[in-house]
């Protein structure tokens, strides 16, 4: 899909970081852009803020963790746009659980991870796919992984890197069944990077529902990513989310399935991985 004027797109998790510059882009495109978020106040935030800029988009609240609201989701878009051309499952949470131990996480972290992470994106597939082929009309769906997990699994993140291997698995197989299908649609893996992206995502906690709270547990506090990245010096780059959907929009123009940056270490990491797979030689944990 090379002209993306008058399409209709839809992302979740789109009031904030990569969703919200793949708003911008898209609007900026003149696409019709739906922000479907489960932080209502920041749909509201990023929608005047894009308005100021001259972009307009519609905004929805989603909890996209839960079947019947993603669904909800679907009916009202369909309702208000007739199809949707670009539907994004980009929705994504992260715990605090650097360097802490697999065995040591409780169940409630696993939970909710699971339940946006993977869930949030398999609701998704499930209530607009099915409207999307019956128009019969060229679409594509963006799922959002992590090189983290999706490509190669980081020893320090076991929760969220487990969450996004099944991101990548499912959405290979949607690819594999779209082209079985003779489908008009495509599907697509987005692996925000090639560095750490300067989002919210270290924020995640703010956006917790209670039922998966851990009792006694407050809220993570507040974690700024440019002033973490200072702080390590300058080993630890960042990705700015407007260069993320910059490669998102490139990605879907030419087709491509894997959206993944040349640069930074997934390739390495990735080889690594294949060759120790093949040779079936045991892996070393990576840094
Ligand atoms: N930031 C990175 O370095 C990085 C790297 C690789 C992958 N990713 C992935 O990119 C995607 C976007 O994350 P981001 O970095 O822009 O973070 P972000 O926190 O800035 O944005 C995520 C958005 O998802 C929303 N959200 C959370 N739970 C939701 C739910 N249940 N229903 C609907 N919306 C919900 C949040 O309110 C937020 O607006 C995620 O899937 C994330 O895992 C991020």
């Amino acid at each position: 899909m090379r002209d993306l004027g008058g399409k209709v797109a839809v992302i979740t998790g789109g009031a904030s970081g990569v969703g919200r510059a793949i708003a911008a882009k898209l609007a900026g495109e003149g696409a019709q852009v739906v922000i479907a978020d489960v932080d209502a106040e920041s749909i509201d935030k990023t929608r005047t803020e894009l308005e100021e800029r001259g972009l307009a988009v519609d905004g929805m609240e989603v909890d996209v963790s839960r079947g019947e609201s993603v669904n909800a989701l679907a009916e009202r878009v369909f309702e208000r746009y007739g199809n949707v051309h670009l539907l994004f499952n980009n929705a994504g949470v992260g715990i605090k659980e650097a360097k802490r131990r697999i065995w040591t996480l409780p169940e409630k972290d696993w939970q909710w991870t699971y339940a946006v992470n993977v869930l949030g994106v398999a609701n998704g597939v499930r209530a607009f796919v099915p409207t999307m082929l019956e128009r019969g009309e060229e679409g594509h769906v963006i799922n959002t992984s992590s090189a983290n997990g999706g490509i190669a699994s980081l020893p320090t993140t076991p929760v969220y890197a487990s969450s996004k291997a099944a991101v990548t698995s499912l959405t290979e197989v949607l690819h594999f069944q779209f082209l079985l299908e003779g489908a008009k649609l495509r599907a697509h893996l987005l692996f925000p990077g090639p560095h750490l992206v300067n989002t919210n995502i270290l924020n995640s906690d703010r956006v917790r529902p209670d039922a998966f709270r851990i009792e006694g547990q407050a809220p993570a506090t507040y974690v700024d990513m440019k002033a973490l990245a200072e702080s390590a010096g300058i080993a630890f780059k960042l990705t700015q989310p407007e260069e993320v959907a910059e490669m998102a929009i490139e990605g879907i123009r030419n087709d491509r399935f894997w959206i993944l940056s040349t640069e930074g270490n997934s390739d390495a990491r990735l080889q690594t991985r294949t060759e120790s797979i093949l040779a079936r030689a045991n892996p070393e944990p990576t840094k």
